[in-house]
Protein backbone atom coordinates (compact mmCIF):
# COMPACT_ATOMS: atom_id res chain seq x y z
CA UNK A 1 0.00 0.00 0.00
CA UNK A 2 1.55 3.20 -0.37
CA UNK A 3 -1.25 6.10 1.44
CA UNK A 4 -0.26 9.27 1.66
CA UNK A 5 1.19 8.54 4.84
CA UNK A 6 3.65 6.16 3.57
CA UNK A 7 5.08 9.34 1.74
CA UNK A 8 6.89 10.40 4.89
CA UNK A 9 10.09 9.52 5.87
CA UNK A 10 11.29 11.35 8.49
CA UNK A 11 14.79 9.39 8.28
CA UNK A 12 15.65 10.05 4.77
CA UNK A 13 18.86 11.88 4.74
CA UNK A 14 18.45 13.60 1.00
CA UNK A 15 20.70 12.88 -1.44
CA UNK A 16 22.74 15.34 -4.16
CA UNK A 17 20.86 14.10 -6.46
CA UNK A 18 17.10 14.77 -4.89
CA UNK A 19 15.73 17.80 -6.07
CA UNK A 20 14.92 19.33 -1.94
CA UNK A 21 11.26 21.84 -2.57
CA UNK A 22 10.53 23.63 0.55
CA UNK A 23 6.67 24.03 1.42
CA UNK A 24 4.51 26.15 3.85
CA UNK A 25 1.37 22.96 4.76
CA UNK A 26 -1.50 24.26 6.79
CA UNK A 27 -3.45 20.95 7.15
CA UNK A 28 -7.61 21.17 7.32
CA UNK A 29 -8.80 20.50 10.82
CA UNK A 30 -10.37 16.67 9.57
CA UNK A 31 -6.50 15.98 8.38
CA UNK A 32 -3.08 15.34 10.26
CA UNK A 33 0.10 17.26 9.32
CA UNK A 34 1.52 13.98 8.69
CA UNK A 35 -1.36 12.87 6.26
CA UNK A 36 -1.44 16.35 4.45
CA UNK A 37 2.07 16.56 3.83
CA UNK A 38 2.13 13.00 2.72
CA UNK A 39 -0.43 14.15 -0.05
CA UNK A 40 1.84 16.75 -1.18
CA UNK A 41 4.72 14.19 -1.71
CA UNK A 42 2.35 11.90 -3.18
CA UNK A 43 0.04 13.97 -5.93
CA UNK A 44 3.31 15.79 -6.91
CA UNK A 45 5.22 12.67 -7.78
CA UNK A 46 3.77 9.24 -8.39
CA UNK A 47 0.60 8.66 -5.91
CA UNK A 48 -3.66 9.73 -5.89
CA UNK A 49 -5.88 8.84 -3.16
CA UNK A 50 -6.93 5.43 -3.82
CA UNK A 51 -3.15 3.83 -2.03
CA UNK A 52 -4.53 0.44 -3.74
CA UNK A 53 -2.82 1.29 -7.23
CA UNK A 54 -0.88 -1.89 -8.09
CA UNK A 55 2.13 -0.35 -9.44
CA UNK A 56 2.70 1.66 -6.47
CA UNK A 57 4.07 -1.26 -5.05
CA UNK A 58 6.69 -1.90 -7.56
CA UNK A 59 10.24 -0.56 -6.58
CA UNK A 60 11.00 1.34 -9.75
CA UNK A 61 8.09 3.27 -9.20
CA UNK A 62 8.92 3.76 -5.33
CA UNK A 63 12.53 4.98 -6.75
CA UNK A 64 10.92 8.06 -8.14
CA UNK A 65 8.82 8.96 -5.77
CA UNK A 66 9.12 12.33 -3.64
CA UNK A 67 9.93 11.85 0.15
CA UNK A 68 8.37 14.29 3.11
CA UNK A 69 11.55 14.26 5.38
CA UNK A 70 11.16 17.08 7.73
CA UNK A 71 8.08 18.36 9.34
CA UNK A 72 8.67 21.40 11.30
CA UNK A 73 6.38 22.50 13.73
CA UNK A 74 5.48 25.89 12.12
CA UNK A 75 4.46 24.00 9.35
CA UNK A 76 7.35 24.44 7.32
CA UNK A 77 8.28 21.49 5.37
CA UNK A 78 10.66 19.52 2.83
CA UNK A 79 10.32 17.26 -0.07
CA UNK A 80 13.03 14.91 -1.81
CA UNK A 81 12.63 13.85 -5.22
CA UNK A 82 14.79 11.65 -6.82
CA UNK A 83 16.18 13.38 -9.92
CA UNK A 84 15.06 11.18 -11.99
CA UNK A 85 11.41 11.81 -11.61
CA UNK A 86 12.17 14.23 -13.98
CA UNK A 87 12.91 14.73 -17.57
CA UNK A 88 15.83 16.83 -18.17
CA UNK A 89 15.70 20.06 -19.31
CA UNK A 90 11.74 20.32 -19.22
CA UNK A 91 10.48 22.87 -17.13
CA UNK A 92 6.94 22.29 -17.76
CA UNK A 93 7.20 18.70 -17.03
CA UNK A 94 9.12 19.69 -13.70
CA UNK A 95 6.21 22.37 -12.51
CA UNK A 96 3.84 20.03 -13.41
CA UNK A 97 4.97 17.61 -10.64
CA UNK A 98 6.41 20.38 -7.76
CA UNK A 99 3.88 22.80 -8.48
CA UNK A 100 0.76 20.84 -9.87
CA UNK A 101 -2.31 19.36 -8.58
CA UNK A 102 -1.42 19.83 -5.14
CA UNK A 103 -1.95 23.41 -4.83
CA UNK A 104 -5.74 22.61 -5.40
CA UNK A 105 -6.41 19.51 -3.53
CA UNK A 106 -8.63 19.30 -0.62
CA UNK A 107 -6.01 17.50 1.40
CA UNK A 108 -4.13 20.65 2.59
CA UNK A 109 -5.81 24.13 3.88
CA UNK A 110 -3.06 25.96 1.50
CA UNK A 111 0.15 25.13 0.65
CA UNK A 112 2.96 27.58 -0.48
CA UNK A 113 6.29 26.63 -2.40
CA UNK A 114 9.03 28.50 -0.87
CA UNK A 115 12.10 27.97 -2.58
CA UNK A 116 13.89 24.65 -4.52
CA UNK A 117 17.25 23.39 -4.57
CA UNK A 118 18.04 22.23 -7.87
CA UNK A 119 20.21 19.46 -8.51
CA UNK A 120 23.44 19.61 -10.79
CA UNK A 121 22.45 17.30 -13.43
CA UNK A 122 18.86 19.16 -13.92
CA UNK A 123 20.90 22.58 -13.92
CA UNK A 124 23.06 21.84 -16.42
CA UNK A 125 20.07 20.58 -18.46
CA UNK A 126 18.56 23.97 -18.39
CA UNK A 127 21.27 26.99 -20.85
CA UNK A 128 20.78 29.80 -18.04
CA UNK A 129 21.13 32.90 -19.20
CA UNK A 130 23.31 33.99 -22.24
CA UNK A 131 24.80 37.46 -21.39
CA UNK A 132 25.37 37.28 -17.37
CA UNK A 133 25.60 40.66 -15.85
CA UNK A 134 29.08 41.05 -17.05
CA UNK A 135 28.03 40.78 -20.47
CA UNK A 136 25.06 43.13 -20.05
CA UNK A 137 27.44 45.38 -18.82
CA UNK A 138 29.50 44.93 -22.10
CA UNK A 139 27.07 45.81 -24.48
CA UNK A 140 26.46 49.85 -22.53
CA UNK A 141 30.28 49.76 -21.93
CA UNK A 142 29.32 50.87 -18.29
CA UNK A 143 31.09 48.96 -15.42
CA UNK A 144 30.00 50.26 -12.27
CA UNK A 145 26.59 52.26 -12.23
CA UNK A 146 22.75 50.85 -11.98
CA UNK A 147 22.00 50.71 -15.47
CA UNK A 148 18.88 53.11 -15.81
CA UNK A 149 15.23 52.36 -17.82
CA UNK A 150 11.95 53.92 -18.80
CA UNK A 151 8.70 51.92 -19.54
CA UNK A 152 6.90 54.49 -22.16
CA UNK A 153 3.54 55.59 -20.16
CA UNK A 154 0.68 55.26 -21.24
CA UNK A 155 1.18 51.73 -21.13
CA UNK A 156 -0.68 51.21 -24.57
CA UNK A 157 -2.54 53.60 -26.75
CA UNK A 158 0.05 56.06 -28.25
CA UNK A 159 0.40 56.67 -31.55
CA UNK A 160 4.09 54.91 -32.86
CA UNK A 161 5.46 58.42 -33.32
CA UNK A 162 4.54 59.41 -29.79
CA UNK A 163 6.11 56.16 -28.27
CA UNK A 164 9.33 56.89 -30.17
CA UNK A 165 9.21 60.62 -29.33
CA UNK A 166 9.53 59.45 -25.88
CA UNK A 167 12.01 57.08 -26.26
CA UNK A 168 13.89 59.79 -28.16
CA UNK A 169 13.62 61.97 -25.12
CA UNK A 170 14.51 59.37 -22.23
CA UNK A 171 17.52 58.24 -24.33
CA UNK A 172 18.06 62.00 -24.85
CA UNK A 173 18.60 62.82 -20.90
CA UNK A 174 20.65 59.91 -20.37
CA UNK A 175 18.83 56.60 -19.68
CA UNK A 176 20.51 53.89 -21.33
CA UNK A 177 17.10 51.60 -21.89
CA UNK A 178 13.78 52.13 -23.91
CA UNK A 179 11.51 49.29 -22.36
CA UNK A 180 7.74 48.01 -23.79
CA UNK A 181 5.14 47.47 -21.17
CA UNK A 182 3.71 44.17 -20.38
CA UNK A 183 0.41 44.82 -22.54
CA UNK A 184 2.03 46.62 -25.58
CA UNK A 185 3.09 44.44 -28.80
CA UNK A 186 1.11 45.24 -31.66
CA UNK A 187 -1.88 47.09 -31.54
CA UNK A 188 -3.65 48.66 -34.28
CA UNK A 189 -2.69 52.67 -32.80
CA UNK A 190 0.88 51.21 -32.87
CA UNK A 191 2.07 48.42 -34.90
CA UNK A 192 5.12 46.23 -33.72
CA UNK A 193 7.33 46.37 -37.06
CA UNK A 194 6.84 50.58 -37.29
CA UNK A 195 7.58 50.61 -33.73
CA UNK A 196 10.58 48.52 -34.24
CA UNK A 197 12.35 50.15 -37.43
CA UNK A 198 11.03 53.76 -35.93
CA UNK A 199 12.83 53.74 -32.25
CA UNK A 200 15.60 52.05 -33.61
CA UNK A 201 16.10 54.84 -36.23
CA UNK A 202 16.23 57.60 -33.97
CA UNK A 203 18.31 55.11 -31.05
CA UNK A 204 20.83 55.09 -33.97
CA UNK A 205 20.44 58.94 -33.70
CA UNK A 206 20.83 60.11 -30.23
CA UNK A 207 23.77 57.29 -29.90
CA UNK A 208 25.54 59.66 -32.58
CA UNK A 209 24.35 62.50 -30.48
CA UNK A 210 25.40 61.41 -27.19
CA UNK A 211 27.95 59.02 -27.87
CA UNK A 212 26.10 56.60 -25.40
CA UNK A 213 25.44 53.26 -26.25
CA UNK A 214 21.30 53.26 -25.85
CA UNK A 215 18.72 50.50 -26.02
CA UNK A 216 15.22 48.79 -26.47
CA UNK A 217 13.05 46.52 -24.99
CA UNK A 218 10.91 45.09 -27.34
CA UNK A 219 7.79 43.44 -26.24
CA UNK A 220 7.40 40.49 -28.76
CA UNK A 221 4.80 38.24 -26.20
CA UNK A 222 2.91 36.70 -28.29
CA UNK A 223 0.64 33.68 -27.69
CA UNK A 224 1.50 32.18 -31.44
CA UNK A 225 5.28 30.98 -31.03
CA UNK A 226 5.74 31.30 -34.94
CA UNK A 227 4.48 34.76 -34.55
CA UNK A 228 7.37 35.60 -31.49
CA UNK A 229 9.85 33.94 -33.47
CA UNK A 230 8.77 36.20 -36.48
CA UNK A 231 9.06 39.56 -34.08
CA UNK A 232 12.61 38.22 -32.92
CA UNK A 233 13.96 37.82 -35.97
CA UNK A 234 12.79 41.56 -36.71
CA UNK A 235 14.27 43.09 -33.99
CA UNK A 236 17.20 41.11 -34.94
CA UNK A 237 17.24 42.36 -38.45
CA UNK A 238 16.57 45.84 -37.81
CA UNK A 239 19.92 46.17 -35.06
CA UNK A 240 18.00 45.86 -31.91
CA UNK A 241 19.69 43.96 -28.87
CA UNK A 242 17.01 42.68 -27.03
CA UNK A 243 13.73 41.21 -27.24
CA UNK A 244 11.43 41.33 -23.91
CA UNK A 245 8.78 39.04 -23.23
CA UNK A 246 6.06 38.43 -20.59
CA UNK A 247 6.96 34.84 -19.12
CA UNK A 248 3.94 34.15 -16.60
CA UNK A 249 1.64 34.99 -19.51
CA UNK A 250 3.24 33.93 -22.16
CA UNK A 251 4.66 30.50 -20.35
CA UNK A 252 8.16 28.28 -20.09
CA UNK A 253 7.79 26.87 -22.98
CA UNK A 254 7.78 30.07 -24.59
CA UNK A 255 10.18 31.05 -22.71
CA UNK A 256 12.65 28.46 -22.85
CA UNK A 257 12.30 28.43 -27.01
CA UNK A 258 13.25 32.32 -27.05
CA UNK A 259 16.18 31.48 -24.96
CA UNK A 260 16.97 28.82 -27.64
CA UNK A 261 16.14 31.48 -30.92
CA UNK A 262 17.83 34.35 -29.03
CA UNK A 263 20.89 32.14 -28.27
CA UNK A 264 21.08 31.94 -32.46
CA UNK A 265 20.42 35.56 -32.85
CA UNK A 266 22.39 37.05 -30.19
CA UNK A 267 19.67 38.97 -28.71
CA UNK A 268 19.49 39.29 -24.89
CA UNK A 269 15.95 38.86 -23.31
CA UNK A 270 14.60 40.89 -20.84
CA UNK A 271 11.32 39.01 -18.55
CA UNK A 272 8.84 40.52 -17.39
CA UNK A 273 6.86 39.39 -14.65
CA UNK A 274 3.05 40.47 -15.17
CA UNK A 275 0.75 37.77 -13.76
CA UNK A 276 2.46 36.43 -11.59
CA UNK A 277 1.13 38.11 -8.05
CA UNK A 278 -1.58 36.01 -8.76
CA UNK A 279 -0.28 33.08 -7.35
CA UNK A 280 2.75 34.77 -5.38
CA UNK A 281 1.39 37.33 -3.57
CA UNK A 282 -0.38 35.37 -0.76
CA UNK A 283 2.49 33.84 1.47
CA UNK A 284 0.86 30.91 3.06
CA UNK A 285 -0.41 29.59 -0.66
CA UNK A 286 0.94 29.49 -4.90
CA UNK A 287 4.08 29.85 -5.81
CA UNK A 288 6.95 31.93 -4.32
CA UNK A 289 8.64 34.72 -6.95
CA UNK A 290 11.59 33.66 -5.80
CA UNK A 291 11.02 30.50 -7.15
CA UNK A 292 9.68 31.98 -10.51
CA UNK A 293 13.28 33.75 -10.26
CA UNK A 294 15.25 30.54 -10.38
CA UNK A 295 13.13 28.90 -12.52
CA UNK A 296 13.74 32.04 -15.03
CA UNK A 297 17.08 31.80 -14.49
CA UNK A 298 17.61 28.28 -15.18
CA UNK A 299 15.51 28.68 -18.61
CA UNK A 300 17.73 31.64 -19.49
CA UNK A 301 16.03 35.16 -18.95
CA UNK A 302 18.89 37.88 -18.95
CA UNK A 303 17.00 40.14 -16.81
CA UNK A 304 13.95 39.83 -14.33
CA UNK A 305 12.03 41.76 -12.66
CA UNK A 306 12.49 41.69 -8.82
CA UNK A 307 9.99 44.28 -7.08
CA UNK A 308 11.90 47.81 -5.15
CA UNK A 309 12.59 46.02 -1.97
CA UNK A 310 9.62 47.70 -0.27
CA UNK A 311 9.77 51.19 -1.63
CA UNK A 312 7.50 50.95 -4.88
CA UNK A 313 4.03 50.58 -5.83
CA UNK A 314 4.28 46.22 -5.58
CA UNK A 315 4.40 44.19 -2.99
CA UNK A 316 7.47 42.51 -1.74
CA UNK A 317 9.54 43.46 1.30
CA UNK A 318 13.29 44.62 1.89
CA UNK A 319 14.01 40.90 2.88
CA UNK A 320 12.17 39.07 0.01
CA UNK A 321 13.29 41.39 -2.77
CA UNK A 322 16.98 40.92 -1.53
CA UNK A 323 16.50 36.60 -1.43
CA UNK A 324 15.35 36.92 -4.55
CA UNK A 325 18.20 38.90 -5.36
CA UNK A 326 20.69 36.74 -3.94
CA UNK A 327 19.11 33.53 -6.12
CA UNK A 328 18.85 35.04 -9.09
CA UNK A 329 22.45 37.20 -9.36
CA UNK A 330 24.38 37.70 -6.33
CA UNK A 331 24.66 39.06 -2.87
CA UNK A 332 24.09 42.82 -3.44
CA UNK A 333 26.90 45.27 -3.93
CA UNK A 334 26.23 48.25 -1.54
CA UNK A 335 27.57 51.42 -2.70
CA UNK A 336 28.82 53.02 0.82
CA UNK A 337 31.34 55.92 0.95
CA UNK A 338 32.18 55.23 -2.17
CA UNK A 339 33.67 51.46 -2.14
CA UNK A 340 31.91 48.74 -2.83
CA UNK A 341 31.15 45.80 -0.28
CA UNK A 342 33.10 42.89 -0.40
CA UNK A 343 31.88 40.57 -3.23
CA UNK A 344 30.84 37.17 -1.56
CA UNK A 345 29.79 35.09 -4.46
CA UNK A 346 27.30 34.88 -7.38
CA UNK A 347 27.89 31.38 -7.44
CA UNK A 348 26.23 30.20 -4.42
CA UNK A 349 23.98 31.17 -1.87
CA UNK A 350 23.14 29.90 1.66
CA UNK A 351 19.57 28.56 2.94
CA UNK A 352 17.67 31.42 5.54
CA UNK A 353 16.20 29.53 8.04
CA UNK A 354 13.97 32.35 8.38
CA UNK A 355 12.74 32.33 5.22
CA UNK A 356 13.10 28.92 4.97
CA UNK A 357 14.88 29.14 1.48
CA UNK A 358 17.23 26.56 0.46
CA UNK A 359 21.50 26.13 -0.16
CA UNK A 360 22.40 26.24 -4.18
CA UNK A 361 25.38 26.39 -6.07
CA UNK A 362 24.99 27.59 -9.53
CA UNK A 363 28.28 26.63 -10.82
CA UNK A 364 29.46 28.21 -13.86
CA UNK A 365 25.31 29.22 -14.92
CA UNK A 366 25.33 32.96 -15.58
CA UNK A 367 23.30 35.60 -12.95
CA UNK A 368 20.20 37.29 -14.27
CA UNK A 369 20.81 40.98 -14.25
CA UNK A 370 17.90 42.32 -11.56
CA UNK A 371 15.23 45.01 -12.14
CA UNK A 372 13.79 47.45 -9.89
CA UNK A 373 10.65 48.70 -10.78
CA UNK A 374 7.17 49.58 -10.00
CA UNK A 375 6.20 53.22 -8.33
CA UNK A 376 10.11 54.61 -7.93
CA UNK A 377 10.99 58.22 -8.68
CA UNK A 378 14.11 60.33 -9.20
CA UNK A 379 14.61 60.76 -5.06
CA UNK A 380 13.76 57.48 -3.92
CA UNK A 381 16.31 55.86 -5.88
CA UNK A 382 18.96 56.52 -3.21
CA UNK A 383 16.92 54.28 -1.14
CA UNK A 384 16.39 51.28 -3.26
CA UNK A 385 20.08 51.34 -4.16
CA UNK A 386 21.39 51.26 -0.64
CA UNK A 387 18.73 48.10 -0.05
CA UNK A 388 19.91 46.39 -3.62
CA UNK A 389 23.16 47.92 -4.23
CA UNK A 390 24.69 49.04 -7.67
CA UNK A 391 24.61 45.36 -9.54
CA UNK A 392 20.22 46.59 -10.64
CA UNK A 393 18.59 48.16 -13.77
CA UNK A 394 16.44 50.88 -12.30
CA UNK A 395 13.27 50.98 -14.48
CA UNK A 396 10.77 53.92 -13.66
CA UNK A 397 7.77 54.67 -16.24
CA UNK A 398 5.60 57.32 -13.82
CA UNK A 399 8.56 58.73 -11.92
CA UNK A 400 9.64 60.07 -15.52
CA UNK A 401 7.06 61.01 -17.66
CA UNK A 402 4.51 62.44 -14.80
CA UNK A 403 7.31 64.91 -14.09
CA UNK A 404 6.17 68.29 -14.08
CA UNK A 405 8.54 69.06 -16.94
CA UNK A 406 8.09 65.92 -19.41
CA UNK A 407 9.55 63.29 -19.99
CA UNK A 408 13.07 64.76 -21.01
CA UNK A 409 13.28 66.37 -17.95
CA UNK A 410 12.59 63.40 -15.63
CA UNK A 411 15.09 61.16 -17.35
CA UNK A 412 17.38 63.95 -16.85
CA UNK A 413 16.33 64.23 -13.03
CA UNK A 414 16.97 60.17 -12.68
CA UNK A 415 20.43 60.29 -14.29
CA UNK A 416 21.42 63.63 -12.06
CA UNK A 417 19.92 61.01 -8.79
CA UNK A 418 22.15 58.18 -9.68
CA UNK A 419 25.08 60.10 -10.91
CA UNK A 420 24.72 61.58 -7.18
CA UNK A 421 24.34 58.68 -5.09
CA UNK A 422 27.62 57.12 -7.17
CA UNK A 423 29.60 60.40 -5.83
CA UNK A 424 27.90 60.09 -2.51
CA UNK A 425 26.38 63.44 -2.77
CA UNK A 426 22.60 63.77 -0.94
CA UNK A 427 19.54 64.75 -3.06
CA UNK A 428 19.11 67.99 -1.37
CA UNK A 429 22.81 68.87 -2.59
CA UNK A 430 22.62 67.12 -6.08
CA UNK A 431 19.39 69.33 -6.76
CA UNK A 432 20.87 72.50 -6.48
CA UNK A 433 22.89 71.99 -9.43
CA UNK A 434 20.14 69.90 -11.64
CA UNK A 435 17.29 71.74 -12.51
CA UNK A 436 15.09 68.56 -13.05
CA UNK A 437 16.31 66.86 -10.01
CA UNK A 438 14.79 69.98 -8.19
CA UNK A 439 11.72 70.24 -9.78
CA UNK A 440 10.91 66.21 -8.67
CA UNK A 441 12.39 66.65 -5.21
CA UNK A 442 9.73 69.52 -5.10
CA UNK A 443 7.26 67.41 -6.78
CA UNK A 444 7.11 64.11 -5.22
CA UNK A 445 9.83 64.83 -2.52
CA UNK A 446 10.29 61.68 -0.87
CA UNK A 447 6.39 59.78 -1.61
CA UNK A 448 6.64 56.28 -1.93
CA UNK A 449 3.93 55.66 -4.01
CA UNK A 450 1.43 52.84 -3.26
C1 LIG B 1 7.10 44.97 -12.27
C2 LIG B 1 6.03 45.92 -12.83
C3 LIG B 1 6.61 47.19 -13.42
C4 LIG B 1 5.68 47.90 -14.33
C5 LIG B 1 5.41 49.31 -14.06
C6 LIG B 1 6.52 50.32 -13.90
O1 LIG B 1 6.83 43.77 -12.18
O2 LIG B 1 8.17 45.42 -11.89
O3 LIG B 1 5.16 45.30 -13.66
O4 LIG B 1 7.71 46.89 -14.15
O5 LIG B 1 6.11 47.75 -15.64
O6 LIG B 1 4.56 49.66 -15.07
O7 LIG B 1 5.98 51.61 -14.06
P1 LIG B 1 5.91 52.74 -12.94
O8 LIG B 1 7.32 53.22 -12.75
O9 LIG B 1 5.03 53.81 -13.53
O10 LIG B 1 5.34 52.14 -11.72
MG1 LIG C 1 16.53 27.67 -4.67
Amino acid sequence: MAGYEDFVHLDYKPKKTDLIASFHVKAPAWSTMKRSCGAVASESSVGTWAASVTGLKYEHVQKVAGKVFHIGNDGWIKIAYPQDHFEMGNMSQILASIAGNIFGMKAVESLRLQDIQWPEKIKKSFPGPQFGISGIRKIFGVKKRPLMLSVAKPKVGMTTKEHCEIGRQIWTGGLDLLKDDENLTGQKFNPFERRVTEALRIRNNVERKTGEKKSYLINVTHSRYKEMERRAKFVAKHGGEYVMLDIVTAGWQATHSLRELCGDLGLAIHAHRAFHGAFTRNPEHGFSMLAVGECARLVGVDQLHIGTAGVGKLVGSKEEVITIQEHIAEEPQILHRNKYRVHLSDRTVKADPKLHTLDEDWGNMKPVFPVSSGGLHPTILPTVLDRLGIDVMLQIGGGIHGHPKGSYAGACAMRAAVEAYMDDISMEEAAKKSVPLKQALDFWGYTRPR
